[in-house]
């Protein structure tokens, strides 16, 4: 059977790049015959100095959304990082098969380091992110696109770890949807939409209203032209849109443009709002009906299994490595 797992940061509201690029992926292989671990992973979220005083509600948040969005717990766990300390120690001993340079090499370090500063964190998060997909001996990686690069350090890894010693680790696979693996930002279609992004109107939250939702849909950046058309490089805006209304509808971007052939943008635009209103209104009912008690009982069920999988890895890893 195989073994699933995926991370999220607890770094602000979980937003629509989220749901599609990650979350619904996570929703789907839950529903088939895998083991699969969700994680929160706060220790990463540490490498951009939030605010602590926030942090355990973001967690309560995030673990909110994921049991919303409709993750089947019969084969899921969903914990926190920071509870599981074999993450950190995994990746301590991992740390010894990864190259600085190819560090540095990475986008999401650059990227980083130029707004926060370059420290050790930033550097080795991708070390972490090995040591949380490896300690349960996951074979499978739901993520977006902006996570490619990282994947491909974990299995460089691996590969050199098992080596080293033996034929121990998976080498684990990425998987994407089919559409919305990279969502743009509605307002600077160059950058991905993102938690943090700078114009909050580029980024649609997942408890924003249905007004805030048509609001920043119908102010969204397209281009000069009038036609609905996928061209991913010269019509960055447009394109977004219609992979936004694609996931949702499971529609190809063919059978998009030609449902919107005689539309303008700004009838496009609402229709691609409303889409989203649906989508999220009763993932937003069943978040409203779900209490702290109900998340903080989750926890405690989910997180003895979670242990036993940690441990028995980190046990079986030490043996090998002779510690
Ligand atoms: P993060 O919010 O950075 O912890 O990301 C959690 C998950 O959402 C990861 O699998 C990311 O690849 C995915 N993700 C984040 N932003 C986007 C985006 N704009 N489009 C698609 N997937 C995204
Ligand atoms: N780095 C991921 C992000 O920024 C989050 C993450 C941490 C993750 N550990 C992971 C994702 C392990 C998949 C698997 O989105």
């Amino acid at each position: 059977m195989k073994t699933v797992f995926s991370g999220i940061q607890p770094t602000g509201k979980v937003h629509l790049g989220n749901l599609l690029g990650a979350i619904n992926n996570w929703v789907s292989l839950s529903n088939e015959e895998s083991k699969n671990y969700f994680c929160v992973v706060d220790l990463h979220s540490l490498t951009t100095h939030p605010d602590p005083s926030k942090m355990q509600e973001n967690i309560q948040e995030t673990i909110k959304v994921l049991v919303s969005s409709g993750i089947n717990q019969k084969n899921s766990k969903i914990y926190i990082q920071s509870n599981v300390p074999e993450h950190v120690q995994l990746s301590w001993i991992l740390s010894n098969f990864c190259q600085i340079g190819e560090l540095q090499r990475m986008t999401q370090f650059k990227e980083k380091s130029d707004q926060l500063g370059s420290h050790a964190g930033i550097l080795t998060y991708p070390i972490l992110m090995a040591a949380d997909i490896l300690i349960h001996k996951a074979n499978e990686v739901p993520v977006g696109d902006d996570q490619t690069q990282h994947l491909e350090l974990t299995r460089n890894i691996v590969e050199r770890f098992n080596n080293a010693y033996t034929e121990y680790f998976p080498l684990p696979e990425k998987t994407s949807g089919k559409a919305g693996a990279r969502l743009m930002s509605l307002r600077h279609p160059d950058n991905k939409m993102s938690k943090s992004n700078d114009d909050l109107n580029g980024t649609i939250y997942f408890d924003d209203s249905k007004d805030e939702i048509i609001k920043k849909f119908k102010s969204s950046v397209t281009d000069s032209e009038n036609e609905i058309k996928f061209d991913i490089e010269n019509k960055k805006g447009i394109s977004n849109l219609i992979d936004i209304y694609s996931t949702l509808h499971d529609m190809s971007h063919e059978d998009v443009e030609i449902k919107f052939k005689n539309s303008s943008y700004g009838e496009f635009k609402i229709e691609v709002g409303e889409t989203v209103v649906s989508y999220l209104e009763p993932l937003r009912e069943k978040y409203e009906s779900l209490s702290d008690g109900d998340i903080s009982s989750l926890i405690r069920d989910h997180l003895d299994d979670v242990k036993d999988s940690a441990k028995k890895t980190m046990d079986e890893v030490s043996a090998i490595v002779g510690v």
